[in-house]
């Protein structure tokens, strides 16, 4: 099928490169020239593993075009799917500013009908008004479909192949039917719902995933004023089937393009519908104060924090991305900078775009030993699989005293790290 993904971000070049790899005619549209130049010549913006295969196999195949201009490709597709951006706004609310102006080109030059769905993550009720604002130019036959996306970073190609779940929301059979065959060639469980039933899968779904991380952070620091260790705890707690192992991994909180705005627009969602939702709140409450702890610890083992060098190790919102949006390590380095440490970091993908995001005051390293090196206190803020296999007893070596190690991720044997002498602090692993 013919199909036009608008939007390349990590959501839209991944559909589109996938939507080429399952049989389809696919043309990825972006207004920025310079990232299409790139894309065209098998330039990956974005560090995704595996993504840069699939696009340079499917461009190779002819079967993944790029452009710049939708008013030119909409012709021949029978699908759009939109992909771009929804920012969270000041106030919380997702900033639909960008789907409303794709939806405005689609409705000024759409001839004959089509389906345009919503693979952006938008409030329940967008699929009607993106409906509407086509409506106003064209008064033919269309129709607007969520699908929402459930790719993680760092293992979307892989997400998108294999999911767990397709969620097809469509108001009308027409629709329907041309996402199941859009889907066909992917054997897994879909399910068709109405357009706000997936509209608020999506949001439902995020919303509890940040509900488990929170929750566990609350047990972890509980854990730590009664001496139990959480990592044994959510291991004994996801061996119970009806709560499972994943997205127990107490930590310095969730972060990334979509736990924090998908939660806070939920928030907003429900207040905005007059209901007050609580637990959500709380969820959100818990997020913020546990990026704080680190900060309070540093506090109770340096003395003080101006002028100490302290090492942050990770800036990337999780492991295995270069992204640093709404990362905790970049918020507790901003943090720390603000009350005068001087920080030194060092992350294996996510430096340059950091470099982008901070104001200066932050020596960044192109290895971590080096970034160490003289720091009184390490913080190791990303999960980052090469952060356990560093060699700890040159970083006691490197440390200047009191040698306190913060594990935010709890990667580390704590029992092993305190033999080496460090003061080693985890999330929720008992009393110093
Ligand atoms: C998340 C969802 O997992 C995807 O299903 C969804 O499609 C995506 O948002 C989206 O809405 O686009 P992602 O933001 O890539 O994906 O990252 P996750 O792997 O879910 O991690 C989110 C944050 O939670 C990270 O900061 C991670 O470090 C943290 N986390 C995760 C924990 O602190 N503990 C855990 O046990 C799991």
């Amino acid at each position: 099928m013919n199909i036009i993904v608008v939007g390349t971000g990590y959501v839209g070049l991944v559909a589109g490169a996938c939507l080429a790899k399952i049989g389809h005619q696919v043309t990825c549209v972006d207004i920025d020239k310079k990232k299409i130049a790139r894309l065209k010549q098998g330039q990956i913006p974005i560090y995704e593993p595996g993504l840069s295969d699939v696009v340079k196999e499917e461009v190779a195949a002819g079967k993944l075009l790029f452009s710049t201009s939708l008013k030119d490709v909409l012709a021949k597709a029978k699908a759009i799917f939109i992909a771009v951006g929804t920012p969270m706004r000041r106030d919380g609310k997702a900033d639909l500013q960008q789907v409303e102006t794709v939806a405005k080109e689609i409705g000024k030059n759409i001839k004959d009908y089509k389906v345009i769905v919503n693979k952006s993550t938008v409030p329940v009720g967008t699929g009607q008004e993106v409906t509407e604002i086509i409506a106003q130019d064209y008064q033919g036959d269309f129709d607007v479909v969520s699908n929402p996306e459930f790719l993680r970073e760092g293992c979307a190609v892989k997400d998108f192949l294999e999911p767990d779940r397709i969620v097809i929301g469509a108001n009308s059979n027409r629709a329907r039917d041309l996402m199941l065959e859009i889907y066909e060639p992917l054997d897994f469980k879909k399910i068709t719902v109405s357009v706000e039933s997936a509209e608020m899968i999506k949001y439902a779904s995020n919303a509890f995933l940040a509900t488990k991380i929170s929750f566990i952070n609350e047990i972890a620091n509980i854990c730590d004023i009664v001496g139990a260790d959480v990592e044994d705890v959510a291991r004994g707690m996801g061996l119970d089937n009806r709560i499972g192992p994943k997205f127990l991994k107490a930590g310095i909180g969730y972060g990334g393009s979509c736990f924090p705005k998908d939660v806070n627009a939920l928030n907003q969602i429900a207040g905005t519908s007059g209901y007050d939702f609580k637990l959500l709140k709380a969820v959100i409450e818990v997020n913020i104060k546990q990026r704080l702890l680190v900060i309070d610890k540093l506090e109770e083992l340096l003395d003080k924090i101006k002028d100490e060098p302290i090492c942050i190790l990770g800036l990337a919102f999780k492991a295995n991305t270069d992204d640093v949006r709404e990362s905790a390590a970049v918020d507790i380095i901003r943090t720390l900078t603000g009350l005068g440490a001087s920080i030194s970091t060092y992350d294996p993908e996510a430096a340059e775009q950091a470099k982008n995001i901070m104001n200066g005051g932050v020596k960044f390293f192109d290895d971590p030993y080096e970034a160490i090196k003289g720091a009184k206190a390490l913080v190791i803020a990303t999960e980052w699989p090469e952060f356990e296999k560093l060699d700890y007893k040159k970083i006691f070596g490197l440390l200047e005293d009191p040698k306190v190690l913060i594990d935010g991720r709890n990667l580390l044997d704590p029992d092993e790290m305190r033999k080496l002498g460090f003061k080693y602090v985890g999330v929720g692993r008992g009393k110093l």
